[in-house]
């Protein structure tokens, strides 16, 4: 089969399409020793594919991982003001997952960490009829005019957006739980839609993410996906059987039951399991030197031991235990970061 160059390198895992473009136009790939620069160039499996001199074998397992992320952490592999980053919870996982998507530091939910370029891909063009599904609290009592309005479009900063649905979910004495659906991962979608309505936004849950939800997950823990799950995400975004990758197709909205945010005790998000250094971390480039990729040694030997690292596919078990893997919690001790009782929701931008 052949397939465009950076297809290839994406569905290897070597890093996402668009970083993968990247690595071809710097000139730090070769096909059958050729350095080769053209975007449109194809490979077949016969193709030696090497990235920076290492050879680059196609990936018949792609690792799939669903983390309830806590508010408090940045969804990217690192940051460069040294905020926790939701990666640093995957603590025994060994492979080179990326997050796909964004969810603001703030906010919490379903984030799919993956080795899957093609299906990161997918996943984040509004092309592929992707919707992301919010449970947003927002104070007061909203208008019905003012939900219509998100659904009927505004104009933000950035460009004409809209909502695909949003409706009432829940109401509270003083507040409001709204279910928003949207068809791409614009910067602060939903909070923009919902300022620009007049509506205040408290709390931002994502409850899933591909149709897979956070259900059963506590803030700050993670599972991997079962086959007929990714199946499933693979099917909608028509990776696989029947897809929906038709751009004409009316947009239908999805209507799921869905769970509900954690209940929150004021106590900051809970401890990442141990420091997990980023590939991404320290400057790396996004592909390691020639010798690294291979074994992916230097990464394993870097880590701290955690005794959750012992347990090679104890990731199930994640699901239900409570967020305090350091043992700090019982012990009474807490970080350092935990002790200033911070705001809750800052309702500022920050990603
Ligand atoms: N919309 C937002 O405003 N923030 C997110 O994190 C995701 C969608």
């Amino acid at each position: 089969m052949t397939e465009r160059l950076q297809k290839f390198l994406a569905s290897a895992g070597v890093a996402s399409r668009r970083k993968a473009e990247e690595l071809i136009t710097a000139g730090r790939v070769t096909v059958n020793s050729k350095r080769v620069t053209e975007l449109g160039t194809k490979v077949d499996e016969r193709d030696l594919v090497a990235v920076d001199g290492q050879l680059v074998s196609a990936r018949d397992e792609q690792r799939y991982f669903l983390l309830y992320k806590p508010s408090g952490c940045v969804t990217t592999l690192s940051d460069p003001q040294g905020r926790p980053t939701a990666a640093s919870y995957l603590g025994n996982v060994k492979e080179r997952v990326f997050p796909v998507g964004r969810l603001d530091y703030d906010a919490e939910g379903a984030v799919l960490f993956t080795t899957d370029g093609e299906l990161a891909n997918r996943l984040a063009h509004p092309r592929y009829g992707h919707q992301r599904v919010y449970l947003v609290k927002v104070k007061g009592d909203p208008e019905p005019e003012q939900l219509a309005r998100m659904v009927a479009g505004l104009r933000l900063e950035d460009g004409p957006a809209k909502a695909l649905a949003v409706d009432v979910h829940e109401k509270a004495e003083k507040n409001t739980w709204l279910r928003m659906v949207v068809g791409e991962g614009r910067y602060h979608l939903v909070k923009r839609l919902c300022e620009a309505v007049g509506l205040q936004v408290l709390r931002l849950f994502r409850p899933e993410f591909g149709g897979i939800s956070v259900e059963g997950l506590l803030p700050g823990r993670f599972r991997p996906l079962e086959p007929e799950e990714v199946a499933a995400m693979q099917r909608m975004i028509g990776l696989a059987g029947e897809g929906s990758s038709d751009r004409d197709r009316p947009v239908e909205v999805v209507r799921r039951p869905l769970p509900k945010a954690a209940r929150r005790h004021g106590h900051g998000p809970p401890a990442p399991p141990s420091p997990r250094p980023s590939p991404l971390a320290g400057g790396k480039p996004p592909f390691p030197p020639p010798g690294e990729r291979e074994s992916g040694e230097r990464a394993e030997r870097s880590r701290p031991s955690h005794p959750s690292r012992e347990r090679e596919s104890g990731e199930r078990s994640e699901r239900s235990r409570p967020s305090h893997p350091s043992g700090k919690k019982e012990s009474g001790e807490r970080p350092a970061a935990r002790e200033k009782k911070k705001p809750r929701f800052s309702g500022r931008r920050s990603r």
